[in-house]
């Protein structure tokens, strides 16, 4: 980011740097040869995340002889929830958090599943505990997050922390709006007094991102399936969080130059992933932006794993 306009062109890395635009953040560079500049690289935000999440675990242990404890759940054989449950095994392998995988078949009844969940909370070398989403048919989700222990809830969506989400006093989050305010702070983007502009209302982003934006005094819009004018609603937007699972919902017309946009959604077609964002077009207005694969996802799982910590030196 610069401080103030200089000239027309300027050379950067050896790369002629051609356009000066007005974002939230005061002046930057937009180059027309590379917008790889305008990038949120979650990915390398996730491993500085993790490498501090390590250092904090390695402490505990040699401090107070304690290994973090991750109990994840998965019912069922959804195949993404089998993905992204592999997924947070390997980063827990990564910073030497213990990692222990609950499989119950399809066919679970509440009570077990239930009964799984006290187990889990009795453990004392379980810290944290994960229900992968979505549940079969025949489970009640909301009755088995309320039954996790609230100092255990790694994800954020026990009724008791999000309760404490809304009075501002954020501990366990929901992890992937928590990763979008992480990248926020990084990338030394201002929030109070921006516009925040949210598509989607789930439980998991949409509201929880709402709260987390309030407290942080942004002026904050959500807009859903419902909306009457959504473009209305992004095209003010300074900082645009999409989650809605709507393959390139958002064009390049419907956002503001200079937006800082965060891409919370997820397609498979043919083996391809896709966002809710069509990056590629919209790229060429933000100021930044987070690519799929690639944005956000890294980093949920990576305050995941500082949630752990967080719990295992609350224990
Ligand atoms: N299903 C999709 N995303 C998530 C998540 O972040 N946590 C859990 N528990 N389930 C999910």
């Amino acid at each position: 980011m610069l401080s103030s306009f200089a000239a027309d062109f300027r050379y950067i890395n050896n790369q002629k740097a051609i356009l000066y635009r007005k974002n939230i953040t005061g002046v930057c560079i937009m180059t027309e040869e590379n917008y790889d500049s305008r990038k949120i690289d979650g990915r390398s935000l996730s491993k500085k995340v993790e490498e501090q999440v390590k250092q904090g675990v390695d402490k505990l242990n040699a401090e107070k002889g304690i290994v973090p404890g991750l109990a994840t759940i998965l019912v069922g054989e959804d195949p993404a929830s089998k993905m992204y449950v592999r997924l947070k095994h390997k980063a827990c392998e990564r910073v030497g958090i213990h990692a222990e995988d609950h499989y119950m078949p399809q066919s679970t009844s509440q009570e077990e599943l239930m009964e799984r969940i006290h187990e889990l909370n009795s453990r004392e070398d379980i810290h944290g505990i994960l229900l992968q989403l979505p549940l079969p048919k025949q489970l009640d989700d909301k009755a088995a997050m309320l039954a996790i222990d609230p100092a255990k809830d790694a994800d954020g969506f026990h009724a008791y922390n999000m309760g404490k989400l809304l009075i501002g006093q954020e501990g366990f989050v929901p992890c992937t709006p928590k990763g979008v305010i992480r990248a926020l702070e990084e990338y030394n983007v201002p929030i109070q007094g921006k516009h925040a502009v949210i598509v989607g209302h789930s439980n998991v982003v949409g509201k929880p991102m709402a709260a987390m934006l309030v407290n942080r005094n942004a002026t904050v819009s959500v807009c859903h399936v419902f909306t009457d004018d959504l473009k209305k609603f992004t095209l003010d937007a300074d900082i645009l969080v999409v989650g809605t699972g709507i393959k390139h919902l958002i064009k390049a017309d419907m956002v503001k130059e200079g937006a800082v946009i965060f891409d919370v959604g997820i397609t498979e077609e043919n083996g391809k992933v896709y966002g809710d964002v069509d990056f590629d077009n919209v790229v060429k207005k933000a100021s930044l932006i987070t690519p799929v694969p690639g944005g956000v996802g890294p980093m949920t799982i990576a305050i995941l794993m500082e949630h752990v910590l967080m719990a295992a030196m609350n224990a």
